[in-house]
Formats: C-alpha cells, sequence, structure tokens
C-alpha cells in the first residue's frame, strides 16, 4: 500500500466509511487476481499445451505490457519492441504527462490486467505507472523487452510468419502482431496566429510539472480532459484568473462510477430513442445553471469528460468557460471571437481580448502512426478503425491493433478487453479452424456498419463498453469452432481442454492430408 491510502488504525477513525470501502475494494481485487491472473513464467522456457507460438508486441504503455503478460502467462513467447527510452517508454503515456494527472474513471475501471491492485479509487500518474512497471516486471518482461527501438515495418513472408523492421536475422521470425502504440503521441501544439506577440509563457498541457502560475491570469486553448486537468493544476497552484478558450462543445458527466457504468451499458453503442433520457438529466441535474456550455448534440457520439468539480470551480467564479475562436494573439492576451451557443467554429460572435501572462495549450496530443502495417489493411472502405472486432484488419486475424484503433467511446481504455482481444489472437494462432476468413471479416465490418446505420457518427467513430462487450459473444457464438474457446478468451480461464480439442482436430487433419496423398 501506498501514500496517503494506507491503512491505519487513525486513518479508519478519521473516515471510517472510506476506510471500509477502500479495504473491501483491495479484498474483492485480490479474489479477481486470485480467480483471473494468469501466472507468471517459469525462469526456465515456457512449456505448456500450445503450441509453440511467438509474438511481437509494439509499445510498452499499459496496453502493451498487459498483452505481454496475458502471452506469456498462457505460454506463448513475446518480444516488446518500444521507442522511447525507458524512462518515457515503460508505461507509455503515463511516463509522459504531469504529476497531478490521474485516473477521471473510477480505477475499478482501469484494471489493465488481472493481477492489477489499486489501493485508491482514483489513482495519481505515479500510482498507475508503478502498476504497469510492476506487471513487467512480475510476468519477467524485462528480458523480453527492446527500447529505443522504433518499429517501421511489419511485414509477413511466405509462410504467413511476420518480419519486424525488415530484420529476420535480428529478431527472427513472428506468428503474431500486438500494435499497442496507443492513440496519444507526441503533444499536439498548434501555432495560435500571431503567436510571436505573446510576451508570457506557453506550455503544453503535459507539461506543467514544476511550472509556476500562482498569482498569474492563465488562458488554457482547448476545451478537454486536458483543459480540464489544467484548470484543477491552475485553481490549485493559485492563480489568480483562469479562462479555457474552447473552440466546441463537449459533454461532461460525473466522475461517478454507477453514471459512468450505466452510460456506458447502452448495448446499441449509437444514439437511440432513449438517449434524451441521460442527456435531459445531465442537463438537468448536472449542468443546471451552466445550460450555455451544455452540449446540444448526442451524448452517445463522442468520449465524454467525467468530472464532479469543474461546475462547482466556474460557479464559485474560480474559472470562466469560453466558447469562440482565437482570432489572434496579443502581447498580453488572446483576441477572442465569443460564439452563442449552437454557432459554428469560424461563425459571428464577439470580438474582445481574453487578458492572459500563461497560455496551457490543452490541444491534445498527436496520433501514432499505424503505417508500419501492410499497405493492404488500410484499403478503403476497410481502414481502420473499420477492422474486424475494430482491430484486426481483414485478412490479418494474426495481426491484432489493440487499443490502437478507437476514435470515441464510452468506456475505458485500461480494462478486460485488452486481455480479451489478447486472447482472440492467441486463438487464431493456435486454432485454424477459429481464425476468421477475409470475407468474414468484412462481413462482420458490414454487419456492424448495418446495424449502426443510423448513428450521426460513423459505426466504429464511437462505440460503448456494452457494444464491445456484444462483439466479443457474438463473434464466439457465430462459429462453432470457437465455441470451446468462450471461457478461455473471455475469462482467460480452461485454456487446456480446447487445446487438446485442437491438437487431436490437428491430428486427424495430418492423417486425411497422409491418406489423400497415398
Ligand atoms: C493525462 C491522461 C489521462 C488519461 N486518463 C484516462 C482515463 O481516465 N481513462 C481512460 O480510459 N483513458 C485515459 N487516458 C487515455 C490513455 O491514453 C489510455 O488509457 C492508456 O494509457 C493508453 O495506453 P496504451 O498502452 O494503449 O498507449 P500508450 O500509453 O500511449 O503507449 C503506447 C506506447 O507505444 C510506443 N510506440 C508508439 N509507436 C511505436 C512504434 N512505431 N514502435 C515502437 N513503439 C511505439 C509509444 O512510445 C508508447 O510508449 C488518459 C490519457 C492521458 C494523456
Ligand atoms: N484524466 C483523464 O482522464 C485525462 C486527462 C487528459 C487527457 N485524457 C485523455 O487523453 C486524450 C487526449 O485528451 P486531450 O484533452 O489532451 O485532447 P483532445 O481531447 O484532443 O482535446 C483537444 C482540445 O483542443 C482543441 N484544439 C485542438 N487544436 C486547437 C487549435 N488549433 N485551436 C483551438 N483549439 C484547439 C480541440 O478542439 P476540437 O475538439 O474542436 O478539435 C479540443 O477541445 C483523450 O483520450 C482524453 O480522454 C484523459
Amino acid at each position: 500500500m501506498s501514500g496517503s491510502s494506507q491503512f491505519s488504525l487513525s486513518a479508519f477513525v478519521r473516515q471510517p466509511l472510506l476506510q471500509t470501502f477502500t479495504f473491501l475494494y483491495v479484498i474483492f481485487q485480490n479474489i479477481l487476481i486470485w480467480i483471473f491472473a494468469p501466472s507468471p513464467p517459469p525462469s526456465g522456457p515456457i512449456v505448456n499445451d500450445f503450441p509453440r507460438k511467438r509474438v511481437a508486441v509494439i509499445g510498452t504503455g499499459l496496453t502493451g505490457v498487459s498483452s505481454a503478460a496475458h502471452c506469456v502467462g498462457h505460454g506463448f513467447d513475446v518480444q516488446m519492441f518500444e521507442a522511447r527510452p525507458k524512462n518515457k517508454g515503460l508505461g507509455g503515456i503515463w511516463s509522459r504527462v504531469n504529476s497531478t494527472s490521474s485516473l477521471q474513471i473510477h480505477s475499478i475501471m482501469y484494471r489493465f490486467h488481472p493481477s492489477v491492485n489499486y489501493d485508491t479509487a482514483y489513482p495519481t500518474q505515479q500510482e498507475i505507472r508503478d502498476q504497469i512497471v510492476d506487471v513487467w516486471k512480475r510476468y519477467k518482461l524485462e528480458d523480453r523487452t527492446v527500447f529505443e527501438t522504433p518499429i517501421n515495418s511489419v511485414k509477413q513472408n511466405k509462410t504467413g510468419k511476420w518480419i519486424i523492421n525488415n530484420d529476420e536475422d535480428k529478431w527472427g521470425l513472428f506468428d503474431g502482431v500486438i500494435a499497442s502504440v496507443g492513440v496519444c503521441g507526441d503533444p499536439k501544439q498548434p501555432s495560435l496566429p500571431d503567436q510571436g506577440n505573446f510576451k508570457g509563457n506557453v506550455y503544453h498541457s503535459s507539461e506543467l510539472d514544476g511550472k509556476r502560475v500562482k498569482g498569474k491570469k492563465v488562458l488554457i486553448i482547448g476545451g478537454g480532459a486536458s483543459a480540464i486537468e489544467a484548470l484543477e493544476f491552475a485553481v490549485k497552484s493559485g492563480a489568480a484568473e483562469i479562462d479555457v478558450l474552447s473552440r466546441s462543445d463537449k459533454w461532461i458527466i460525473p466522475r461517478n462510477v454507477w453514471v459512468q457504468s450505466l452510460l456506458a451499458m447502452n448495448i446499441f453503442g449509437q444514439e437511440t430513442f432513449l438517449s434524451w433520457i441521460p442527456e435531459r438529466l445531465l442537463h438537468k441535474f448536472f449542468y443546471r445553471d451552466l445550460q450555455d456550455i451544455a452540449p446540444s448534440g448526442g451524448l452517445f457520439t463522442q468520449t465524454p469528460m467525467a468530472n464532479s468539480e469543474l461546475f462547482d470551480q466556474i460557479r464559485e467564479g474560480k474559472a470562466r468557460w469560453l466558447r469562440g475562436d482565437i482570432l489572434s494573439v496579443k502581447e498580453d492576451g488572446i483576441l477572442f471571437n465569443s460564439r452563442s451557443k449552437g454557432v459554428p467554429t469560424g461563425g459571428p460572435g464577439r470580438e474582445s481580448v481574453v487578458q492572459g501572462e500563461v497560455i496551457i495549450m490543452a490541444t491534445g496530443f498527436k496520433r501514432p502512426s499505424l503505417s508500419f502495417m501492410p499497405e493492404d489493411a488500410f484499403e478503403d472502405p476497410y481502414g481502420p478503425p473499420s477492422w474486424y472486432l475494430q482491430v484486426f484488419p481483414p485478412n490479418y486475424p494474426s495481426l491484432c491493433a489493440n487499443n490502437s484503433t478507437y476514435v470515441n467511446a464510452i468506456g475505458t481504455v485500461g480494462n478486460m478487453h485488452i486481455g480479451i482481444y489478447t486472447r482472440f489472437l492467441l486463438m487464431f494462432l493456435v486454432d485454424p479452424l477459429s481464425r476468421p476468413t477475409e470475407g468474414r471479416m468484412k462481413t462482420w465490418i458490414d454487419f456492424t456498419r448495418f446495424m449502426k446505420r443510423l448513428s450521426p457518427v460513423g459505426a466504429f467513430d464511437f462505440f460503448t463498453y456494452a457494444e464491445l462487450v456484444y462483439w466479443f459473444v457474438f463473434v464466439i457464438l457465430v462459429n462453432p469452432f470457437r465455441w470451446k474457446w468462450a471461457p478461455f478468451v473471455l475469462f482467460g480461464i480452461g485454456r487446456s481442454l480446447p487445446a487438446q480439442v485442437v491438437k487431436q482436430e490437428e491430428a486427424f487433419r495430418n492423417e486425411l492430408r497422409k491418406q489423400h496423398a497415398n
């Protein structure tokens, strides 16, 4: 246990309810670990029921580390590749953001590997990074990782094995590849018009550690989750004035595990005739007097931000949230065109200079490239995110872009689906009869598009967690050869039975081949 969340008698006396919940939460996680966490690999060579298979894992963020831990835990061999040096790459984006960053969602929805054990509901950047490094060490991935090795090419040879960076001699051949490059690459820092005029400092929202804004007027550009974090940083640092300059309205929902779970339970993964209910409830009970910044578009079309304090800070006058366009930067602020609700970007409004001494660019991150993958994985109309289960390019069931293709969602990035996707890949690798053909993969994509044809955004541009689970179950049910794998793929248990069946099927097929040859 670490830091402020340590159990102690005095903490219990001070906060009996919170400490009891925390204690129960830790016990609950231990039960999950006991049931679902695969055993770490032995120190020697990996021996198991499966035919020996090797998987390349690209990226050492939580997705890569979790995927690799699942692979070795189930007896597969892995090699991890990370573009950045260890201190910036291990832990992925969580190694490169502010120490004040923390989870927006409850950590029960961010147990990115079954062996993770949080002792707080909303862990900070350091606690999350520590959990990632712990899993990496626990599953003996240290010897299987190379840092400062960007992957720029992933190609299949004639036998279907994968060659990494065109260097078979150095890295050998791989049966499968997991591309876990994430969606947050380098900071995106667009140049603002006439930015050179500004006489104060300009920082990106991910680089606020050690920056002093006490007593200063702070301008925050952008209206996403990072803008909210930057606002919280400025409030805590004692900034004199805080203005958030946002060019579009985004949904903000309470930081409450029940609200988040209920919204994620929309199995259709799109706006439905019932969507007005949560939207109206949020307007009435959460936004209340702040209707001006409440979005009018559908809730089930973009990733909402989860925060419960922001509106209070606005109500208390600690910060202002302004909608409009940046016209130019002046030496002491920004000439801003404030637009009324509903007026589109670039539309008419009222121009004024919003004073500022520091600018924080909460303008997001560049998306890491997936172009190391084969060219035909990007062919229209089956380019990412329109892939099989959103992560397997049609015709490449041995290539899984785990957590690297999503655009918008109500759910979580770091949860059990990482293991499920990994085990789909492992099933496809060891059981030829479970593998989808290119045609079946495309049919599933077309079918999902058809089911979501009424959605105001593209079928794969938004999904919910319940929809994801429905995809998993559906894809297992439609192929009887996958039924035996269901407990393994969905829960990571019971791998011996399907492994034995596959062995027998293989022996049967070999016998048939022999007879055919004679
Ligand atoms: C401040 C912050 C808070 C967040 N909070 C939440 C939250 O509350 N809930 C939530 O669900 N999500 C949250 N996210 C989103 C977050 O991106 C994911 O939850 C998660 O950390 C992504 O992990 P990942 O491993 O998929 O990607 P990353 O952590 O980005 O790791 C990818 C790794 O791949 C490496 N890489 C990329 N390209 C290559 C290449 N070609 N070759 C080799 N290596 C490569 C990168 O260097 C990187 O280390 C947050 C993001 C930020 C920035
Ligand atoms: N604690 C947390 O959970 C947390 C914290 C931070 C980040 N994150 C995650 O990290 C990811 C990135 O979030 P983010 O907030 O950094 O980025 P983001 O969601 O991409 O938001 C960037 C914001 O900047 C605006 N913007 C971009 N370029 C601009 C420009 N040139 N001029 C004016 N405005 C501009 C965008 O406006 P438009 O939308 O109009 O383009 C948007 O409002 C998300 O997945 C998010 O959930 C999570």
